[in-house]
């Protein structure tokens, strides 16, 4: 009955991790069981988005950043370029070496993290782990970039933490929609690499490392920047 009065109008979902606003991985999945449609006078706060219209952003939405528990933002951090920092560029999660076709879906779309692999695996300047491995914190804590290529969806809590524990996240997600633009500004405390160009992303942080690193290492612990 609760719905039934407003037909979702008085409601309000949080959606604070992987999944947007249409509450699945696939859009289209989402879409053809009728979701956006379903919520489409409720008002959402989700995780990030996308740039443009887009039927699952139909709705009355914030975008705010993924849920990341306090006790990931140690006090006792040093500043960025202070720490000892002995990874050049990290990332650790799921990379599919022959990505599966599900319906005509491909797991981190154009199969950007099996490119990385293929392209870097052997590299050693790259830290490049397919298992999982709670203690993944303290490697991003170890290092100077961090990889925040799309799963699923453009955006993951990677993001957040890289930014929280001082390394540079470098965001592969064409479109991506980030959180607070307004108060953050992402490209002082962040690299983009389209999609396209991943097998330029060696030359990229080299370049970054060797000119502006240590301006985006400050900026990544201004105290304004770190609370928003
Ligand atoms: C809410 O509305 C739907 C159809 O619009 C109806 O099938 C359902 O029984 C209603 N639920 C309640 C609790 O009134
Ligand atoms: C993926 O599967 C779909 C059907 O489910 C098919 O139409 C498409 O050609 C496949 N793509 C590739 C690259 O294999
Ligand atoms: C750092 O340098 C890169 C590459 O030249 C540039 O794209 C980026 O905007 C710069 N960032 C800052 C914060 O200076």
């Amino acid at each position: 009955p609760f719905w039934n009065r407003s037909a979702g109008a008085d409601h309000v979902f949080v959606a604070s991790h992987d999944f947007g606003a249409c509450f699945h991985p696939m859009e289209d999945v989402a879409m053809a069981a009728g979701i956006p449609e379903f919520l489409k006078r409720s008002i959402l706060l989700q995780t990030f988005g996308v740039q443009g219209r887009h039927p699952c952003q139909d709705a009355e939405h914030v975008v705010l950043p993924p849920y990341v528990p306090p006790e990931v933002a140690p006090r006792e951090l040093p500043e960025p370029e202070k720490a000892h920092r002995d990874i050049f560029a990290f990332f650790r999660g799921k990379m599919e070496v022959h990505p599966k076709n599900i319906s005509g879906h491909f797991y981190s779309s154009r199969k950007v993290r099996t490119e990385l692999l293929r392209l870097y695996g052997r590299n050693r300047k790259f830290h490049l782990k397919r298992k999982r491995y709670d203690g993944y914190r303290s490697e991003m804590a170890r290092s100077l970039f961090c990889l925040c290529p799309l799963g699923w969806a453009p955006w993951s809590p990677r993001l957040v933490e890289s930014v929280l524990l001082g390394c540079i996240p470098v965001i592969i997600a064409d479109n991506i929609r980030l959180p607070f633009p307004g108060v953050l500004r992402w490209p002082d405390i962040s690299l983009q690499v389209a999609e396209r160009d991943v097998a330029g992303l060696e030359a990229v942080l080299d370049h970054v490392a060797a000119t502006n690193m240590t301006t985006i290492q400050k900026n990544l612990w201004d105290p304004m920047k770190r609370k928003a």
